[in-house]
């Protein structure tokens, strides 16, 4: 992929947030962050050779020096492992409702909500999804989110759920962020389906799983599992086969009423995401097991509900990862920076522990080893801020932006 094999060295920089030999689970100190301070970053064929002093660094033969436009901070690109980016329509009446006192499930349960969107999102062609789709991921990209999971789930019958995956697919080539499906169908009963959710599931798990699969659409596997969408006992048998053929099972749990996060651990997801409602139980069932626990605060924000109880679950020892949970309907905004440090802020998390979350927990969630951590053989995904010290970039919540963001060792251009 990449023929290029000289060696860039970009630097000398304030500071380099490496993420460096930090603990996939529990909480974080900043004193455990490795700065590096006039360090430099060099990188051969899309990937990190070295992170260290600048002035060491550009003593090696044979490097090409990059002057960077400010000298500032630098930070691993960052991963939103939670979307729902690929929809059409917009959601503004619900959330006007909402404010009016109607609640999420009350404007799901009378026929609006996701089925609203299901609506608007079957109403487009393939390719007018994929633009929607790479749009939404490019901004993400511009605020130095690198990598961006995005899940169908807006179809909800086969064909309309391959569209989606498919989208999502042929918006690759509109982004240069790494997008990484999963597949949703299981996000609420459609309402032209004709027949029980035993028999949606059915339907979902033996005609569209195996086409995913074939054409190697998604590799993951989510459900919704909620009062307005599926049941435990609804959602295991599904999930079962999910894995069954290989795939690695997400849930969205706990955001309204409890049972998701048993879901997870009893078939050993990835991650359980929302927690906005996870009790002492659920936190201690999470902290047992491998599921990684996902803060989504920008739902909370656009719900008006309780954040995820992130400093609990840390502290518990889970792996905290932190998403935008992108979607028109619970979480409009889209700003993965802004949303980790409002969390923080309620929530009292470290600057390490919302880094963490946003980057190589985030990445460990989806299954990567090879970002969120700027050290030899990981890739050369960064981000150059023009700050005096790390310490600004939570501290603007979201405000302040990358001057550059490099994905694969080049550095990216924004044109709108
Ligand atoms: O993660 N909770 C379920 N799914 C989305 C909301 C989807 C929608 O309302 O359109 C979420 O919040
Ligand atoms: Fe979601």
């Amino acid at each position: 992929m990449h023929a290029d094999t000289t060696c860039y060295l970009a630097g000398p920089f304030r500071e380099l947030v490496t993420m460096q030999a930090l603990p996939l689970k529990g909480p974080l100190n900043d004193s455990a962050l490795r700065v590096i301070r006039n360090g430099g970053i060099l990188w051969k064929a899309g990937r990190i050779e070295a992170v260290a002093d600048f002035e060491t660094l550009a003593a090696r033969p044979g490097v090409t020096l990059i002057e960077p436009s400010v000298k500032g901070v630098v930070l691993p690109g960052f991963t939103d492992m939670h979307t729902h980016i690929a929809f059409g329509g917009s959601r503004a009446a619900d959330f006007a409702l909402r404010n009016g006192g109607s609640t999420y499930l009350e404007i799901a349960e009378s026929g609006g909500g996701i089925w609203s969107t299901v609506k608007a999102t079957r109403a487009l062609t393939v390719d007018a999804l994929a633009k929607r789709t790479a749009q939404r991921a490019n901004t993400l990209l511009q605020q130095g989110v690198t990598t961006i999971e995005v899940k169908s789930g807006y179809g909800l019958s086969v064909a309309a759920e391959l569209k989606c995956l498919r989208a999502i697919a042929e918006a690759r080539r509109m982004t240069s962020a790494d997008l990484v499906s999963t597949c949703l169908a299981a996000h609420m009963l459609p309402s032209d389906f004709n027949g029980s959710a035993a028999a949606y599931l059915e339907l979902m798990a033996d005609a569209l799983l195996p086409v995913i699969k074939n054409e190697q659409l998604a590799h993951r596997v989510d459900a919704f599992v909620e009062r307005s969408a599926f049941s435990e006992a609804q959602i295991l048998p599904y999930f079962k086969k999910a894995k069954a053929m290989g795939f690695d099972i997400t849930v969205h749990a706990d955001q309204f009423t409890t049972s998701g996060s048993a879901v997870a651990v009893a078939v050993g997801a990835k991650s359980a995401d929302h927690l906005e409602h996870s009790t002492g139980k659920e936190i201690a069932l999470l902290a047992h097991s491998d599921v990684a626990a996902v803060a989504l605060p920008g739902a909370s924000l656009g719900l008006g509900c309780p954040f995820a109880p992130a400093r609990k679950l840390l502290d518990a020892g889970c792996s905290v990862a932190i998403a935008t949970d992108w979607n028109p309907g619970s979480a409009p905004m889209g700003n993965l920076m802004l949303q980790a440090a409002v969390l923080a802020a309620f929530e009292k998390l470290t600057n390490a522990e919302l880094l963490a979350g946003i980057t190589y927990r985030a990445a460990a969630a989806l299954g990567f080893k090879d970002r969120g951590v700027l050290a030899p053989g990981y890739r050369a995904d960064f981000l150059v801020y023009d700050a005096d010290g790390y310490q600004e970039i939570p501290y603007h919540q979201g405000s302040l932006q990358p001057a550059e963001v490099w994905k694969n060792g080049t550095r990216l251009t924004f044109t709108d």
